[in-house]
């Protein structure tokens, strides 16, 4: 497992990345996607299980899903959990908000 830091603070993070949006954010050298809703984070791949879209271009509903902008299948950004299609489960990876910025970790 890799941890990477994002930041320096927990303010600086949150005031970084506008909540509910979809920010593209290369950890090492990876490409991820990462959404804020309120203090809470969800990192997870940025393109979609099923045909490979782009999840940046995707949108977030009152439910806490992220919804692929290609064929609309919706994944659960806490678990990945493909919620409506058929897919795998998008991956995600753990984030944790400490006093020194955003830990994300990746496998
Ligand atoms: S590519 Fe995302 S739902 Fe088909």
């Amino acid at each position: 497992m890799r941890k990477f830091t994002l930041g320096t603070s927990k303010e600086q993070i949150i005031y970084m990345i506008n909540e509910r949006s979809i920010k593209r954010v290369l950890v090492g050298d990876k490409k991820i996607a990462l959404v804020r809703i309120e203090d809470e984070f969800f990192a997870f791949q940025s393109f979609c299980p099923h045909r490979g879209a782009s999840l940046l271009e995707g949108s977030i509903n009152s439910i806490n899903e992220i919804i692929c902008p290609l064929h609309q299948y919706r994944f659960e950004l806490k678990s990945g959990r493909v919620s409506a299609g058929s897919c795998a489960d998008l991956e995600t990876y753990p984030t944790s908000l400490t006093e020194n910025g955003l830990v994300i970790t990746l496998p």
